[in-house]
């Protein structure tokens, strides 16, 4: 037993955008893991659809749940955690009212994560993985893109951020310009394959500010390449020119902070950390350095409720507890404890 994590089965629900998701964890254990992703339905508009977004969750909440439960062998779970912030209102409002609901009819406790905070814990989902403090984590999503310095578990010091578009939105806007549909990470990936990452000269932008990240202009290149090459374009070239650009903007600022704050522990997470070329260009960066670099494991990387488990069951054996007031919120800071 691990005394960061809470020893009890919880029931973790996680809605803030486009995934409903449930899971039951125990302790620091993923007992199970069922996401029911709407992308198909999104793909339609090439983006989410808040309205949408939420009736589809008030669909799938129930049969997640019950699939989670029943996959777990659990049928009556100790404590519920719930995506409370940041996120779309609407699609947060179904799962944290599902939430608060079964905590009423069960008499369990109930606790909100912030969804960062669920990214934060992810790597913990690997049981062969043990992360070590202090630590430095770069959180790349399709909302977020920040370094942050955990000095002990718990404690987040954001010590950079995008000043513009997130990582995962270089990706998603660029795959949107090559034409490779919604969502864009994995599309841009698996179009790179084979592709030159040199053949088109792409910004890599502030290279000299470690506090800040900034992908908007790398949107506007890509664009200007299409414009220019038009039907000439090869979408693999461009495709493997900007994943390149975006994973050395993240790798020069990662191990910079790494090296100045001399930590041996290194976590990549959100669902950008899915790109194998980020893992892997990391993982050898920390192996140069002597640096431990935690990954999550795939199905943990893209949104998912087993990271929410986590963060809740590592808040609930902190002594943190929510009641029947428990509200939703389009965005919030990391709460950092101490
Ligand atoms: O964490 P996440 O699932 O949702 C948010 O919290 O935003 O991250 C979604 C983002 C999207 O922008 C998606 O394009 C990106 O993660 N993504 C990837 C890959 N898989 C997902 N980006 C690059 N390479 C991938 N393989
Ligand atoms: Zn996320």
């Amino acid at each position: 037993m691990n005394p960061l994590f809470w020893d009890q089965p919880i029931l973790a629900i996680e809605s803030s955008c486009d995934e409903t998701a449930a899971s039951v964890v125990s302790g620091r254990e993923v007992l199970s893991n069922v996401v029911a992703s709407q992308i198909e339905m999104h793909q339609k508009w090439g983006g989410v659809v808040p309205e949408a977004a939420a009736r589809a969750h008030v669909e799938a909440i129930v049969p997640v749940v019950q699939e989670a439960l029943d996959v777990a062998g659990i049928d009556h779970p100790h404590a519920i955690a719930v995506t409370n912030r940041p996120g779309l209102v609407g699609a947060l409002s179904v799962g944290a009212a599902a939430a608060k609901s079964l905590a009423l009819a069960w008499k369990i406790p109930v606790i909100g994560v912030h969804h960062i905070e669920g990214h934060i814990m992810s790597p913990w989902g690997d049981p062969d993985i043990e992360v070590a403090y202090p630590n430095i984590t770069l959180v790349v999503s399709g909302g977020h893109t920040e370094l942050v310095h955990c000095p002990v578990p718990g404690k987040y010091e954001v010590i950079a951020e995008t000043l513009d578009d997130a990582a995962g939105e270089a990706f998603d806007k660029g795959a949107r310009l090559l034409g490779l549909g919604y969502p864009g990470g994995k599309a841009i990936q698996e179009a790179a394959v084979g592709g030159n990452p040199k053949r088109y000269k792409l910004p890599r932008a502030l290279p000299k500010e470690d506090d800040k990240f900034s992908f908007s202009g790398l949107k506007t290149a890509v664009l200007r390449v299409v414009q220019k090459e038009g039907t000439n374009v090869s979408v693999s070239d461009l495709a493997a020119s900007l994943q390149q650009a975006v994973v050395d903007a993240l790798v020069v600022k990662a191990m910079r902070a790494v090296d100045e704050h001399e930590v041996d522990c290194f976590s990549l997470v959100g669902g950008v950390s899915a790109n194998i070329l980020l893992r892997e260009t990391l993982k050898s960066e920390c192996a140069k350095r002597g640096v431990t670099c935690c990954v999550p494991p795939f199905a943990l990387c893209t949104d998912n409720a087993a990271m929410i488990g986590l963060a809740g069951s590592f808040r609930l054996a902190q002594g943190f507890q929510d009641d029947m007031s428990l509200d939703v919120f389009p965005n919030g800071e990391l709460p950092s404890i101490g």
